[in-house]
C-alpha cells in the first residue's frame, strides 16, 4: 500500500480493521472504504457490529462485518478461513482493537494482566501470526497498522498495565518495520492521544472468567476515573479525522501517526531524561 496513489491504489483492496466496529476503528475503516477499498470489521461487540452496519450499508458487498475476539486464536483462524474464501487474501491488517484500562501494577491481579495484556497486546500478535502469510503474498504493497497509543512512549498516572502492553505494541511495530522492509510490507505505528471514542466504556467489557480483579477495589474512585475520561474525551479529536490521518500514513509509507501536536514537549521531555542519562553512562 505504501507510496502509492491514493485515489486508485485502495481499489479491489482487502483491509482487516480489529476493533473497526467503534471508534478509531470506525474511523479507519470508514477513511478505508472511502478510499475504494473492500473492509473486513472485526469486533467483539454485537451492538457495535449492528451500528455499524447501519452507519457503512451506502458500501454494500465491499463491507463485511465479522463477530472476532482478538485474545481468541480460534476465532483468528475462522476469519481468516472466510476471508480467503470470500477474497482471496488481504492486503493491510489494521490492529486498532484495545482496552483503556486504567490501574496501576502494584494492585493489578492475574486476571488484570491477562485481559490488559491479553487484548491490547497479544490481540495484536495473534492478529500477526494469523494474517502474515497472507499479506507476505500480497507484497509488494501490503501494510501493516497499530494503534498503539500515548501510553505506548510515556508512562502516565494509575496507567500502568496498560502502558506495559501498548510499549509492546510500539516495540513489535518498530521492529516489523525493520524485518519487513525487504518483504515489501509497510509498517505504521498510530499513536492517539485524547480522541472522542467509547474508550471510556471498557471496564464493563471484563469477560466474566477474568473478574478476579485488584483495580477496582473502590468502586467511587473508579467511577470518578470513567467521569472524568468521559468529559476529557469528549473534548478529543474525532475518530473519523484520526482514521483518514492514519489512512494517509498508510498509503505514504509513513512510519508514525499523532492526533495532537501537543504531545511533542511529552515526547521530548523523555527522550532528553534518556540522553541525559546515557550521556553521564561511562562506567570507568
Ligand atoms: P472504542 O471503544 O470506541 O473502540 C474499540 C473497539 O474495540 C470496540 O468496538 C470494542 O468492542 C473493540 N474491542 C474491545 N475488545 C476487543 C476484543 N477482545 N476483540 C475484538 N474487539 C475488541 O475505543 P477506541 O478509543 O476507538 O479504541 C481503539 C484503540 O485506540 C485502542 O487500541 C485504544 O487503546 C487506542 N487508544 C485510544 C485513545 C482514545 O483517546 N480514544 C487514546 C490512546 C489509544
Amino acid at each position: 500500500m505504501s507510496g502509492m496513489d491514493e485515489q486508485y491504489s485502495l481499489q479491489r483492496r482487502v483491509a482487516l480493521v480489529t476493533g473497526g466496529a467503534s471508534g478509531i476503528g470506525l474511523g479507519i475503516a470508514t477513511a478505508l472504504l472511502n478510499r475504494g477499498a473492500t473492509v473486513v470489521i472485526a469486533d467483539i461487540r454485537a451492538d457495535h457490529i449492528d451500528r455499524a452496519s447501519a452507519a457503512l450499508s451506502v458500501h454494500g458487498e465491499r463491507i463485511w462485518l465479522q463477530r472476532l475476539d482478538v485474545t481468541n486464536p480460534r476465532d483468528w483462524l475462522r476469519v481468516r478461513q472466510e476471508v480467503t474464501g470470500r477474497f482471496g487474501g488481504l492486503n493491510a491488517l489494521c490492529l486498532n482493537a484495545g482496552i483503556g484500562i486504567l490501574g496501576s501494577p502494584l494492585a493489578a491481579r492475574p486476571h488484570d494482566w491477562q485481559w490488559v495484556i491479553g487484548v491490547n497486546l497479544r490481540g495484536v500478535t495473534l492478529g500477526l501470526e494469523t494474517f502474515l502469510p497472507e499479506l507476505c503474498t500480497s507484497a509488494p504493497g501490503a501494510h501493516i497498522l497499530a494503534t498503539s497509543s500515548m501510553g505506548g512512549l510515556v508512562v502516565a498516572d494509575n496507567d500502568g498495565l496498560y502502558a506495559c502492553a501498548k510499549f509492546g505494541v510500539t516495540a513489535l511495530m518498530e521492529c516489523l518495520r525493520l524485518e519487513l522492509a525487504g518483504a515489501g510490507i509497510g509498517v505504521t505505528t498510530l499513536f492517539p492521544a485524547a480522541v472522542n471514542t467509547n474508550i471510556h466504556d471498557h471496564a464493563r467489557m471484563r469477560p466474566r472468567e477474568l473478574s478476579d480483579t485488584g483495580l477496582a477495589a473502590d468502586p467511587e474512585k473508579v467511577r470518578a476515573e470513567t467521569e472524568m475520561a468521559r468529559s476529557i474525551l469528549r473534548n478529543g479529536a474525532d475518530p473519523l479525522l484520526v482514521g483518514a490521518r492514519a489512512v494517509d500514513a498508510m498509503l505514504t509509507g509513513r512510519p508514525y501517526v499523532f492526533t495532537d501536536q501537543f504531545v511533542a514537549p511529552i515526547v521530548q521531555a523523555r527522550r532528553d531524561a534518556l540522553l541525559a542519562a546515557a550521556g553521564s553512562a561511562a562506567i570507568s
